[in-house]
């Protein structure tokens, strides 16, 4: 039975806790806010499930690998690509334990019965997108309300030196990341951020735009903001040769034939919030169902670091 613990416990851990909770084969053996080291040591866990702030991420995965411990890891990797690089390399050096990046909107029902519809006979472990259609595109649309007590309740969120950025790297990573999934490897990136709320006391952009272009000559555009009056369901319209998708909580596919198709989403589970989408449990659950098969899981390091290297460039230009 895979002993496990969980460092930081803030907002997302609560999806994390109810997650462990749901997995009658995973033990909860211990928790820690700050002295993680103590915790590791004392405790032993097979797993420690890293839901801290962004800054903290890559010296704690070094540390709980050094330790023998598998991690499962919050998005971002790190709040920064340099970061990220040194939990690539850790993750590296340590070939017999898994690092799993909380990525977790690759499982929604939409998203996966989307990547079918692109790409056919795919299956959900395929983490290389490959080479697409050039007539493929999509855009993204990321409207969500983040106060001033949103930063209040945890300041390090509206700190670039912590968080590494704002709505690019807290929140669009999740819809960065499924564009790049779905439509292909990213070749090109342009765009911009601002800071245009009313939330003054953060030094992050609250709002994004970016243009894509993937490998087979497709493009995506994408607009993120997080300072629209309520929390609208994140949406991505694919067009393809044959078919128009459109996420928006659930899938519609619309064909050119004029046939409708629609694909429920999952409700979110307990602690969680339906804008995070309903798919926390199934990333961790198949995390513990394949801890002891050989190779990486498919959502590692350098999978997950795949977004952040676009947002780098996008807070770079
Ligand atoms: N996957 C998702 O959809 C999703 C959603 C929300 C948050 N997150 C991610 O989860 C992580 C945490 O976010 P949050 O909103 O829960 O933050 P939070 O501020 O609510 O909680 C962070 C927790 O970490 C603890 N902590 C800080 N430094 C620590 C350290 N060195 N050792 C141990 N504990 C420490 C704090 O005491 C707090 O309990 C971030 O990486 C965030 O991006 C992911």
């Amino acid at each position: 039975m895979p002993r496990a613990v969980v460092i930081g416990l803030g907002t997302i851990s609560k999806v994390h806790l109810a997650a462990i909770d749901a997995l009658p084969e995973v033990e909860l053996v211990g928790a820690a806010t700050h002295d993680y080291h103590k915790l590791l040591d004392e405790v032993r866990p097979d797993v420690a499930h890293v839901c801290t702030p962004h800054d903290t991420h890559a010296d704690i995965v070094a540390d709980c690998l050094d330790r023998g411990v598998n991690v499962l890891l919050e998005k971002p990797v790190a709040d920064t690509v340099e970061a990220a690089e040194r939990v690539i390399a850790a993750a590296a050096r340590a070939p017999g334990l898994k690092v799993g990046v909380c990525l977790q909107n690759r499982y929604n029902a939409a998203v996966q019965a989307a990547r079918k519809v692109i790409t056919p006979g795919a299956a959900k472990r395929t983490p290389d997108a490959t080479a697409k259609a050039p007539n493929l595109s999509a855009t993204a649309t990321l409207l969500w309300h983040r106060d001033s007590g949103y930063y209040a309740s945890a300041p390090w969120r509206g700190q670039k030196k912590r968080a590494g950025g704002g709505v690019l790297i807290n929140q669009a990573i999740h819809t960065l990341d499924l564009l790049e999934w779905l439509l292909g490897d990213v070749t090109g990136v342009s765009g911009h951020v601002g800071h245009y709320g009313e939330v003054d006391a953060i030094d992050v952009e609250d709002t994004a735009n970016a243009r894509l272009t993937h490998a087979g000559g497709g493009t995506s555009v994408l607009f993120a903001t997080t300072t629209n009056a309520v929390d609208s369901p994140v949406t991505i319209e694919i067009v393809t040769g044959d078919a128009t998708l459109l996420i928006r909580d659930g899938l519609t596919i619309t064909h050119r034939d004029g046939r409708v198709e629609h694909v429920a989403e999952r409700r979110a589970g307990p602690g969680s919030k339906s804008y995070w989408g309903a798919s926390h449990e199934l990333l961790i659950a198949d995390f513990y169902r394949t801890l002891h098969d050989p190779g990486p899981f498919w959502i590692d390091p350098a999978e997950g670091t795949k977004s952040l290297r676009l947002i780098d460039q996008l807070y770079r230009r």
